[in-house]
């Protein structure tokens, strides 16, 4: 550039423009890569299992029983001594998920009980033991596998069971003053806590996901040792997912998120953020909700508050707008089965991805405003119209230029649906009213689809 002026005002215009933007250091930006990289195929998944089965089915009252009724690991023992699934079948439970539409499924290796669901070589503290040897793991592998769903373990860093693991947090002994003057080894708790994630990631063939639960106050990061946890992972498993629980988690509404090094995804619980997740410089974050079908994770025998196959459908596809996931739970109960109310809400899902799933899988945000009738979602040219809510006959796609419209159909039939830029004096540009039919019941239930392609 010879003439100084035009440089000094590319400058100062280039100045402006990163005024007050903060940059990602090299090192963020590789990461950051990477992390895309890698939940590449679980961001166009969108919606997976998360199965939480244990001891706890036994008493039926969550997986969180021995805490909130401070037992004792002596009185826990009566529900492990009983614990046994006989009735369990992986490939039932995998036939289940793929029918519903699921891609991915996360099963509990090991709750906050400390009870190993894998037949672990560090402790007696096991299923297998009183279930003829089997490994339960293993066999939900195997089965979810064959089904060609990707599979994933959840590990509690938690462990209310060990011994050299302090009574901290929501430890069932907290309030045992005896029990707290007793000599904790942190060391041999990380050793062991450690050596079972090694086994996990070293024994059981290709894992996609691992899903670790949970950092509380300064039990968080370097106090589970996770660099080191994280790249022994990676030796044996250079593609897999970890979710953000190895440290606290910061929330779902700080604008100051970041993307670490141990942790590709975020986990909001039961909620959805208001918008898609970012970090603080702009970039789109994976993210993923996990929600349960009634109250609880683990079976919870008098829970019956079971959300509809609805709730269930839409709060998907809100995710979906959001470029997130929903990982949507089952506790099946002592015998190893998923209770039947929650197998016909997945059922009804799954006749609705059947039809629809084109505007889930590999779907994200769209940047038009969340109109009254639904939500959007988007992939490439193509945008999903999800109409949910009671419409009188138009779908006002506002924001979509009509010039720009190559076609529009009903997602569920293929049929073409009618379009106009402009309804009784609303001529204003930026409107797409959409004949969606005369009749006030949707075409579909629970969320109707049209397709719009764009040029
Ligand atoms: C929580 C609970 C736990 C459940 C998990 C699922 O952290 O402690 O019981 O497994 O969330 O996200």
């Amino acid at each position: 550039m010879k003439n100084p002026i035009i440089l000094l005002i590319v400058l100062l215009c280039y100045a402006f423009a990163s005024f007050g933007q903060e940059i990602p250091s090299k090192e963020y930006s590789s990461n950051y890569e990477q992390v895309m990289k890698r939940t590449q195929w679980w961001r166009e998944a969108r919606f997976g299992m998360f199965i939480h089965f244990g001891a706890y089915a036994v008493p039926a009252r969550g997986e969180w029983v021995k805490s909130n009724e401070n037992q004792t690991t002596e009185t826990y023992q009566k529900y492990v001594d009983e614990f046994n699934p006989r009735d369990f079948n992986a490939k039932a439970w995998a036939k289940t998920a793929k029918s519903a539409g699921m891609k991915y499924a996360v099963l509990t290796a090991k709750h906050h009980d400390g009870f190993c669901m894998f037949d672990s070589k560090l402790t007696d503290y096991k299923l297998s033991k009183n279930f003829g040897g089997r490994d339960l793991v293993r066999e939900f592998l195997d089965a979810f596998r064959e089904e060609g769903l990707k599979v994933g373990l959840y590990y509690s860093l938690i462990d209310w069971h060990h011994p050299d693991y302090p009574n901290v947090g929501n430890h069932p002994q907290r309030d045992d003053k005896d029990y707290g003057k007793r000599t904790f080894n942190w060391d041999n708790y990380l050793k062991y806590m450690h050596g079972q994630v090694e086994e996990l990631v070293k024994n059981y063939g290709k894992l996609d996901i691992m899903w670790f639960d949970y950092s509380f106050d300064n039990y968080s990061g370097e106090k589970w040792g996770a660099t080191e946890l994280v790249s022994m992972i990676r030796k044996y498993q250079p593609d897999i997912i970890l979710d953000n629980r190895l440290t606290v988690n910061e929330g779902t509404s700080s604008k100051q998120r970041i993307l670490k090094t141990v942790g590709d995804f975020e986990s909001p619980e039961q909620g959805i953020p208001d918008a898609p997740l970012i970090d603080k410089y702009n970039n789109p974050l994976p993210w993923e909700t996990c929600l349960t079908l009634n109250g609880g994770w683990g079976y919870t025998e008098q829970d019956h508050n079971w959300k509809s196959p609805e709730l269930i459908i839409q709060t998907l596809v809100n995710c979906v707008s959001k470029n997130g996931n929903l990982l949507l739970n089952v506790g099946p109960n002592s015998r190893g089965i998923i209770p039947q109310e929650s197998v016909d809400i997945l059922i009804e899902v799954g006749k609705w991805m059947a039809m629809n799933g084109e505007s889930v899988y590999g779907c994200g945000a769209s940047n038009l405003l969340k109109p009254d009738w639904g939500r959007y979602t988007q992939k490439g040219n193509t945008i999903y119209a999800h109409w949910m809510n009671p419409n009188l006959g138009q779908l006002n796609a506002k924001g979509i230029d009509g010039n720009q419209v190559r076609n529009i159909y009903l997602l569920k039939s293929g049929g073409e649906l009618s379009f106009q830029k402009s309804w009784w004096g609303n001529n204003e540009p930026g409107n797409l009213f959409i004949t969606v039919g005369s009749s006030p019941q949707k075409p579909v239930e629970y969320d109707t689809v049209v397709k719009i392609e764009m040029k």
